[in-house]
């Protein structure tokens, strides 16, 4: 029941930022330092145009709009804050089914995706291991989960954005993600940083 409440006040901090974040997330050098990040992710996921694609925690959608602009057609979101997906469904318009709900929850049936993908959104989940197997449940069997989220080396500024960013949970290490990763049933075929702040990790569901 406490680790419930605790989820709770989480998404509401997480909801709270988000919507607030959402009316200038478009812009700054935070922005273009996500983006590019992004863009380093959907070189590396490699998505055949006709896959099914699904973005956790998808904020305004420009990573779906870089898999669009690439002739990816099966386009899907979900985000907590309803800010982001108002923001999301500008970007993306009818090219893109968006939904309004948490990693824990995901709205979708079973084996629906080739790809499953969240950038930069991990650290903020409740629980890695639920959040994991949510994201496995949607993805076809030998489909590829990609997550890409923060590690800045030092347990230091580990804490101290911890203490600083709301609705923050834990930054993870490599090691950790291929921990995670096994215990979910994904093999990892692929572990990289992208830049010096950001590990990726791609697993496939066996
Ligand atoms: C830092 S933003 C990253 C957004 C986007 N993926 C990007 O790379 O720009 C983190 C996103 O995760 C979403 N988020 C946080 N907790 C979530 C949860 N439990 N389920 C789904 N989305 C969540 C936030 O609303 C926010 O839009």
């Amino acid at each position: 029941m406490e680790k419930r409440n605790n989820f709770m006040d989480l998404n509401q901090q997480n909801i709270r930022f988000f919507n607030f974040w959402a009316k200038f997330y478009g812009y700054g050098p935070l922005s273009w330092w996500l983006k590019n990040i992004q863009k380093h992710v959907v070189g590396n996921m490699r998505v055949p145009r006709a896959s099914s694609v699904l973005d956790v925690g998808c904020g305004q959608g420009y990573f779906l709009h870089m898999l669009l602009q690439q002739g990816v057609r099966k386009l899907h979101g979900i985000d907590l804050s309803p800010a982001m997906i108002a923001r999301a469904r500008q970007t993306l318009g009818r090219h893109a089914v968006l939904k309004t709900a948490s990693v824990h929850r995901i709205p979708f049936r079973d084996s629906t995706f080739d790809f499953v993908a969240s950038t930069e959104a991990f650290h903020h989940f409740p629980s890695p291991k639920k959040s994991l197997r949510d994201m496995a449940r949607v993805l076809k069997k030998g489909g590829a989960l990609c997550i890409a989220d923060i590690n800045f080396y030092s347990g230091i500024i580990h804490w101290l954005f911890k203490k600083l960013e709301p609705g923050h949970v834990k930054i993870y290490s490599a090691q950790e993600f291929r921990k995670l990763f096994e215990q979910t049933g994904l093999r990892v075929v692929r572990q990289k940083r992208i830049g010096w702040f950001v590990i990726l990790t791609i697993g496939r569901k066996v």
